[in-house]
C-alpha cells in the first residue's frame, strides 16, 4: 500500500491521559487522548488529516486551499491557519450570513489572513459551481487552487486517523492498557473512518464508537462505507473493508447542529471543574455528555478500559459563553 505525501505540522505524539477523578465518580475506567494538544492554533483532529490533505496540496504545486464549512468550523480555521504557515493563501466558504461580531474560530479566519466567502445554505451546497468559479478566479492570477473537501473528510485526510490509531496502539502498550471501546465525535465522518481502518490495520483490537453531532447514524453509515471503498480503490489496500463495523451511537444531536441542551454545558463544567480539561458544545461536550449518559444507563457497562478521543474545538466555545452560564 502506497500512502499519500504527509507534510508533518501536528506535535506529535499527543498524550493519553487517565481521567482519575471523573472515572472515579462513573466507576468506569476513562482516559483522553489529547488531541486537542496538536496544536495551538491550529489544534484539534482536522490537522491530523491536512497533514494528508495539504501534503497532497503540496505535491500537486497548489498555492490557494480551498475549503467549506460553518461559521465556527473548526476544520476551515486549521486550514487558514496552516496555509498562513506555509505561505499558502486560503479561501473558506462559510455557510451563513457574516454574524455582527468575529468571535471564536471565525476571528482566527480572519486574523490569519483567509478570503472568506459567506454563502446562505441554498448557495453553500453548490460546491462544484463555487469551485470552478473560484479555480477561475484564481488561475487569473496565475495561481492554482486545491480543493479540501468538508471537515478534510476524504480517502485522503482519513489516513490522518489511521496514522492516530497506530499512536494509540504505542500509547496503550506504555500504559499497559486494553481498552474496550475507543470514543469520539462525528461530524463529516474522517475521525471515525480513519480510526475504524486504523483498528483493522493497526491490530488494536478494540471497539471504535462515535457519537454523530448531526445528521443520523444511516448518514455515516453511507458516507463512511463510500470513504471506505475510495480510500481501497485509490490506495490498493488488502483490507476486507465490508467487515468493518461502523458504530455509530444516535440520539444525542440534540436541537441541532452546533446547538447544545443544558446538559451538555453541564458537562463541560464537570469536565473543567473536575479534571481541567476545557471541551466544547458543537463536538467534543456532546460526544462526552452522551458517553457519561450511555454509562449511567449502564449501556457500557463491564468495559474495562474506555478512551475518549479529545478533538479540539475550544474556540467554539467562545461564541457560546453565554449559554454556558444561562444553564449555571
Ligand atoms: C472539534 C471537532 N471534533 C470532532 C469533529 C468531528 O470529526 P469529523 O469531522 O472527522 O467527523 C470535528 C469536525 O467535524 C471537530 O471540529
Amino acid at each position: 500500500m502506497n500512502p499519500p505525501a504527509r507534510i508533518s505540522l501536528a506535535r506529535l505524539p499527543t498524550p493519553l491521559e487517565p481521567l482519575s477523578r471523573l472515572s472515579a465518580a462513573y466507576g468506569t475506567r476513562i482516559w483522553i487522548k489529547r488531541d486537542d494538544l496538536t496544536d495551538t492554533v491550529a489544534s484539534g483532529n482536522k490537522i491530523r488529516k491536512l497533514e494528508y490533505s495539504i501534503g497532497q496540496a503540496l505535491a500537486e504545486e497548489a498555492d490557494v486551499l480551498v475549503t467549506w464549512g460553518g461559521v465556527q468550523s473548526n476544520h476551515c480555521r486549521a486550514t487558514a491557519a496552516l496555509a498562513a504557515r506555509l505561505g499558502l493563501k486560503s479561501h473558506l466558504v462559510l455557510r451563513g450570513s457574516e454574524p455582527n461580531e468575529r468571535d471564536g474560530n471565525l476571528l482566527i479566519d480572519s486574523l490569519v489572513g483567509a478570503e472568506i466567502t459567506f454563502a446562505p445554505p441554498e448557495r453553500y451546497q453548490e460546491m462544484d459551481h463555487t469551485y470552478k468559479h473560484l479555480q477561475a478566479q484564481y488561475a487569473g492570477q496565475g495561481l492554482k487552487t486545491y480543493r479540501i473537501p468538508v471537515g478534510a473528510s476524504d480517502e485522503v485526510g482519513l489516513w490522518g486517523y489511521i496514522n492516530c490509531a497506530n499512536e494509540l496502539k504505542q500509547d496503550f502498550e506504555s500504559a499497559g492498557i486494553s481498552p474496550d471501546a475507543i470514543v469520539s465525535a462525528t461530524g463529516s465522518g474522517g475521525t471515525l473512518a480513519g480510526l475504524i481502518i486504523g483498528n483493522a490495520l493497526h491490530g488494536l483490537n478494540t471497539r471504535v464508537v462515535a457519537f454523530n453531532v448531526c445528521d443520523d447514524e444511516a448518514y455515516f453509515k453511507q458516507k463512511i462505507s463510500k470513504d471506505f471503498i475510495l480510500w481501497k480503490d485509490r490506495y490498493g489496500s488488502g483490507l476486507d473493508i465490508d467487515q468493518l463495523p461502523i458504530n455509530v451511537i444516535d440520539g444525542y444531536v440534540g436541537p441541532g447542529y452546533g446547538r447544545a441542551t443544558p446538559e451538555v454545558f453541564e458537562t463541560i463544567r464537570e469536565v473543567a471543574r473536575l479534571e481541567g480539561i476545557v471541551l466544547d458544545p458543537v463536538y467534543t461536550g456532546k460526544a462526552f455528555n452522551a458517553l457519561l449518559q450511555e454509562i449511567r444507563s449502564g449501556k457500557f457497562e463491564g468495559l474495562s478500559d474506555i478512551v475518549f478521543i479529545h478533538t479540539g474545538g475550544m474556540l467554539g466555545l467562545f461564541p457560546q459563553k453565554q449559554k454556558l452560564f444561562e444553564s449555571g
